[in-house]
């Protein structure tokens, strides 16, 4: 286990009803709301009314930002930015998905930034200061709600950039499970793949010694695997779609990387894939993960030793059958787990994605440090797993 640093400042109300917390939330952060939001499932699902009553009731003025896309675009940042400038805005209220609590996160930076906020993602040492974030979480997947990282597109220069600061954590987050009720089906195989992307990040490193979150990694991947399939089949199933939102947040909170060192191998090829064709960054995770774990264990056969502890440890695979074998039951595990019983589909092509831009793409992954990833990985090593995807 390496050496950390453990700081995980976001403040949680978790639950049914918890959203009566809101007006203490944001009076504690500031005195004038931008409130943010997507493309209108808030008003469908009631979310807007309880929001926007808890405004009222704690006689906080506010402004709003509507219409944040999925992949959220910097022009959507430079809008919030604005408004804040405009009106003397002084905390952002994300109440949404990860796109949705990503684009406030940057419109935080980007509010006292004179410039356009691309070049706070382009360099974050640029970001002079932070406004709090208070974010009300309508979706499980990315762990936005309790993290510190944003990833915002360009669509003039197709490019999909994270940014990631200590300050950019929400002050407060409330998740209430009742609000993700209404997330559609495909949405939610999407998040779940998601969250288990990012546990997988974590889990597949070479540091050694991490038992503890190996163990906490395994348990939340098990957790994932049941509450997915069930909140598919009943929607309103409140207690597997609190497993997911929990998870959700655990998962990429900073909790189980501690004391892991490596970088992530399936987010830097995905993001390319979200910059040029708009997918939903689920879908592309699910779509290369079985691939980079075909590929890696055919590169490098020392990886078949964790492939192997995954597939018993998640899949209960019989250790008898040897760490080849074993790998390879979990990688088909997994395969039938995101395309048969998520439902997600199995391939690019199924997207409409053909090989045009496969090998633009994988240099741009590439670049994003895959030489430390858990197996290192070239541009050519991407451009196969593209390939394999097709
Ligand atoms: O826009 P609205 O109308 O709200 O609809 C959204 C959107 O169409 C809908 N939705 C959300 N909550 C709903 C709902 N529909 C009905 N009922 C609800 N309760 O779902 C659709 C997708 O929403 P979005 O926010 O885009 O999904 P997600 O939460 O998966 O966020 C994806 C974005 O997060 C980034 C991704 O790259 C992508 O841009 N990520 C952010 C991370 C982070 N901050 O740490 C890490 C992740 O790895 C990821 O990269
Ligand atoms: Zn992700």
């Amino acid at each position: 286990m390496e050496n950390f640093y453990y700081n995980i400042p976001t403040k949680v109300y978790f639950g049914k009803g918890q959203i009566v917390h809101l007006g203490e939330c944001l009076r504690a952060c500031g005195s004038s709301v931008l409130l943010v939001y997507g493309g209108g499932s808030i008003h469908k699902n009631g979310v807007y009314e309880a929001v926007t009553a808890h405004l009222r009731a704690a006689e906080l003025p506010w402004r709003e930002l509507p219409g944040v896309e999925p992949n959220p675009r910097c022009t959507s940042v430079d809008k919030g930015a604005a408004l804040c400038r405009a009106h003397g805005l002084n905390v952002i209220l994300a109440v949404g998905g990860g796109s949705v609590i990503d684009c406030a996160k940057v419109i935080a930076a980007a509010a006292d930034y004179d410039g356009p906020s691309w070049e706070l993602m382009e360099d974050r040492t640029r970001v002079r200061s932070v406004l709090p974030v208070v974010s009300v979480v309508t979706a499980a997947g990315t762990g936005s709600e309790m993290d510190s990282g944003a990833v915002i597109s360009n669509w003039e220069t197709r490019q999909k950039l994270s940014i990631g600061r200590v300050d950019m954590y929400p002050r407060y987050t409330i998740m209430d499970p009742t609000y993700t009720f209404s997330v559609p089906p495909r949405q939610t195989a999407a998040g779940t793949a998601d969250m288990i992307s990012h546990i997988f990040e974590l889990y597949f490193s070479r540091t050694p010694h991490t038992l503890m979150s190996d163990n906490l990694c395994e348990g939340l991947l098990r957790t994932c695997i049941a509450s997915g399939p069930a909140a598919l089949q009943n929607p309103e199933d409140y207690h597997a779609r609190a497993e997911l939102l929990w998870a959700s947040g655990w998962a990429i909170n900073g909790f189980l990387r501690s004391g892991r060192l490596g970088a992530w191998s399936c987010h830097p090829m995905e993001h390319p894939l979200s910059a040029w064709y708009d997918i939903t960054h689920g879908v592309g995770l699910a779509i290369l993960t079985p691939r980079w774990m075909r590929y890696i264990l055919q590169k490098d056969a020392s990886s078949a030793a964790k492939l192997a502890a995954y597939a018993v440890h998640v899949w209960n695979a019989d250790p008898a059958l040897g760490r080849q074998a074993c790998a390879l039951y979990g990688i088909d595990r997994t395969e039938q787990f995101f395309y048969e019983i998520l439902g997600l589909p199995n391939s690019l092509g199924a997207l409409g994605i053909d090989d045009a831009r496969f090998v633009q793409m994988a240099q741009t992954a590439a670049a994003e440090g895959l030489s430390n990833a858990f197996v290192p990985l070239t541009a050519e090593d991407v451009a196969a797993i593209y390939r394999a995807c097709l």
